[in-house]
């Protein structure tokens, strides 16, 4: 197929998801770069939304993923049969992660990970009710609609869950509202979609404490801040907060599907009784994710990519914000290399986007802010490349902010 015909291809045959996709006809992708049909070249600093943490073709994850193929494809569902990559996986996870924490339950994605933590949540404890945040974000499953934090992307799908209620992120009076009735709290220790939200130091902490006192399961939904983004491994590692379900996504299968909820063997448990097969799933899991996975986490882990990408964001952030000066750029808000643009105006942040395109940089939006223009490049990314990025930012906004020439000028 000619780039014209996948264009027009992908236009009538492929499910859209808005009116203006991107659409650029991707030829290949190395390293922190895109390579789009006609020769063109993007930066990318979206990382397919978080994902490709070691950058496009990561050789030790191809090779992980070649020599599982010559293994085993998918040979039985979930939890039947032992997997090499699989356990190995699990278990590296939990050597990383605190004692509570060193069961998992692998998924095929994000949201579907979401659904599992809440129906354990709720399994495991007898109670209904579930809380999160407004401005939060969960994936676009039912369940994770129902916990989502934006009633715009909630109302034409409803009626929804019942017994969900959302409460005002960073708001510590709110945390009463969270009683003996939850089953469960989700929350992103960092509101990504909402325009990269951080936590009010002591936050996170005291809705630890709040859903102790009550007895409700906290889940932390680490599904892109996880696996490094925001400056450690994982991002509550940052706020003295130890969930009790912890949920992954995105970076996790090295460039595959891959999702997981984590708790410990006690409380995960009660998915396997009372019935049993209650909850399971054909591919969660998959050889091929898990061999890509393990081999992205050893990389991540070996070359210490959670210290670098807070350095790497420190920096970064240093130079965007002499690059993007008010008042365009209102704030620039991060955790890592999770990072927020906040810009006067929506139409301010959709006119930057499109001319850092033309500058050859793909950044994005947020699902929830459209002031907020968002980054989340490779871990690895040089900070030549970024160097070279921010200038491109400072170029595309001076032509955004230009008068606009009028005919005779
Ligand atoms: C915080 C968070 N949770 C859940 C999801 C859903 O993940 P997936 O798209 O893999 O279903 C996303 C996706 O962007 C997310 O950012």
């Amino acid at each position: 197929m000619t780039p014209g015909e996948q264009l027009a291809a992908f236009l009538r045959h492929v499910a859209q998801t808005s009116d203006s996709p991107l659409a650029l006809v991707v030829e290949r992708a190395e390293g922190s770069t895109l390579h789009v049909a006609g020769g063109r070249q993007y930066l990318d600093l979206l990382a397919g939304i978080g994902v490709a943490a070691l950058g496009h073709g990561n050789q030790r994850v191809l090779d992980a993923i070649a020599a599982q193929a010559a293994r085993h494809l998918h040979v039985m569902v979930y939890g039947e049969l032992v997997q090499e990559t699989q356990v190995a996986l699990a278990a590296r996870l939990a050597s990383l992660l605190p004692a509570g924490l060193g069961c998992v339950y692998f998924t095929n994605s994000g949201t579907e990970a979401v659904e599992g933590a809440l129906k354990l949540a709720r399994k495991a404890t007898g109670r209904s009710w579930l809380m999160s945040f407004h401005g939060g974000f969960h994936g676009d499953t039912l369940g994770s609609v129902s916990v989502g934090g934006n009633p715009l992307y909630k109302t034409p799908f409803e009626p929804l869950l019942p017994n969900v209620t959302q409460i005002a992120f960073n708001d510590l009076s709110a945390l009463q509202h969270i009683d003996e009735r939850y089953a469960g709290v989700i929350v992103e220790p960092v509101q990504a979609e909402a325009g990269v939200v951080l936590p009010a130091p002591g936050y996170l902490a005291a809705l630890r404490k709040r859903c102790t006192e009550v007895g409700a399961l906290l889940i932390f939904d680490e599904v892109i801040t996880g696996l490094g983004r925001t400056g450690t491994l994982f991002a509550f590692e940052q706020h003295e907060a130890v969930p009790d379900v912890l949920v992954l996504a995105k970076a996790l299968g090295g460039g595959l599907p891959l999702g997981a909820f984590v708790a410990s063997r006690k409380l995960l448990s009660c998915l396997a009784h009372d019935p049993a097969l209650a909850h399971v799933t054909t591919f969660g899991g998959h050889p091929l994710s898990c061999a890509a996975g393990l081999a992205a986490l050893e990389v991540i882990l070996e070359e210490k990519l959670p210290g670098r990408a807070a350095r790497v964001g420190n920096w970064l952030v240093d130079k965007l914000r002499r690059r993007l000066p008010p008042p365009a750029v209102v704030g620039i808000r991060h955790a890592g290399l999770l990072i927020g643009i906040e810009m006067q105006s929506p139409a301010l942040a959709s006119a930057f986007t499109a001319a850092c395109r033309s500058e050859g940089l793909l950044l994005g939006w947020t699902l929830h802010d459209d002031k907020v223009v968002r980054l989340a490049p490779p871990l690895v990314i040089s900070e030549a490349e970024l160097d070279e990025a921010s200038l491109r930012m400072e170029r595309a906004l001076a032509r955004v902010l230009a008068p606009t020439k009028t005919a005779r000028s």
